[in-house]
């Protein structure tokens, strides 16, 4: 399953009605502080619970749509991402077990709360939910302020997942902000991403490496930000003293992101994305053994990138130039030798198969 961002306009618009709408309700403060009038998803084969329960939430100010099966909630989020999911467990076709899985697997959709009603006290079924990773559980029959006071913390708890999504995407378009300050590089950052976790996969790294590997494509240079134009532009025949500010984008670059925590991989890459197997790189000096993995992949990637790519001070290499200077390269102990191998040969089959 694939689903698309959210849309939310038709959230906003809700909103502006809910707020002149619920005005009244003595509940709604704390609601009408969010960006938008929270949506849920109650899954439930008996149309009478999913009925009952979407009368329950919507007297509270819920945004509620309901689906009669997995299958139906799972076009219902295609078209538009819930704020969180409330299922049944047992229903003809894939079971909410099922559904709760494949969701959770999916990047796009894994942040939204899960929640799975069961009727079933068996402890071995909420066994089965917490490994399928649902995020909470109700037993039937639902209790309406049980039902109220669950879906209510766990709705805090995915406003602030958004936040930490928002905060990461501002750093993200703050590297392309860097990004556009060099004219040279356009393109550098997304090509980085793609071509990173290209080869990520080809090494057979875990999703979360992947997803660092894609923002580091967009992070690594972020730390360019305090490094001033004219030593940015000059790029080569750096005096002695720009050397030293220019070195000093990886740290800065790690201390802008260290905050997030949902960028702790991304960390290591932006902050040795320029060690050397030799030990002659910066900031730290790391040799071979040491420069961690993710780096040492995205490294690869952008040195090939640089030198593809036209500057004012260097032409642009073709792809066997690029190749042959990067093996040199690695035979003189700049670059990690295998990677380098890996990388070309995803490259030559990226291009056979085009
Ligand atoms: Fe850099
Ligand atoms: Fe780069």
């Amino acid at each position: 399953m694939s689903f698309s961002s959210p849309s939310r306009s038709l959230r906003q618009d809700l909103r502006t009605t809910s707020q002149r709408e619920f005005a009244s309700y003595p509940e709604m403060g704390d609601l009408l502080y969010r960006r938008h009038l929270p949506r849920i998803l109650v899954v439930d084969d008996q149309p009478a619970i999913a009925g009952l329960m979407s009368q329950l939430l919507n007297l509270r100010g819920y945004d509620v749509v309901t689906a009669a099966s997995a299958e139906e909630a799972e076009a219902e989020i295609r078209r538009q991402l819930p704020d969180l999911i409330l299922s049944d467990v047992m229903m003809p076709g894939k079971s909410g077990y099922e559904l709760c899985r494949e969701l959770k697997e999916n990047p796009a959709t894994r942040l939204i709360p899960f929640v799975l009603i069961t009727g079933l006290s068996d402890s071995g079924d909420k066994v089965r939910g917490i490994d399928a990773g649902a995020d909470d559980f109700l037993n039937k029959p639902v209790l309406a302020e049980e039902l109220i006071a669950r879906v209510k913390s766990l709705l805090r708890l995915k406003e602030f997942t958004d936040e930490l999504e928002t905060a990461d995407s501002v750093l993200c378009t703050l590297g392309l902000i860097v990004e556009g300050r060099d004219p040279y590089t356009e393109g550098h950052c997304e090509r980085l991403a793609v071509h990173a976790a290209d080869l990520g996969r080809q090494l057979g790294l875990d999703e979360d490496s992947i997803v660092a590997l894609k923002r580091g494509g967009y992070l690594h240079d972020l730390g360019k930000i305090a490094v001033p134009d004219e030593i940015l532009k000059k790029g080569s025949d750096l005096t002695p003293a720009e050397w030293e500010i220019m070195k000093l984008h990886p740290i800065t670059g790690e201390n802008i992101c260290r905050p997030l925590k949902s960028l702790r991989l991304v960390l290591p890459i932006i902050r040795h994305h320029h060690e050397h197997s030799d030990g002659s790189g910066y900031p730290d000096g790391l040799r071979a053994g040491e420069i961690p993995l993710l780096p040492r992949v995205l490294q690869v990637v952008d040195v090939y990138d640089a030198l593809r790519t036209a500057r004012p001070y260097k032409p642009a290499l073709s792809h066997d130039q690029a190749a042959q200077t990067m093996r040199d390269e690695a035979g003189r102990g700049l670059w990690d030798a295998d990677l380098v191998a890996e990388y070309f040969s995803m490259l030559e089959r990226q291009r056979n198969v085009a």
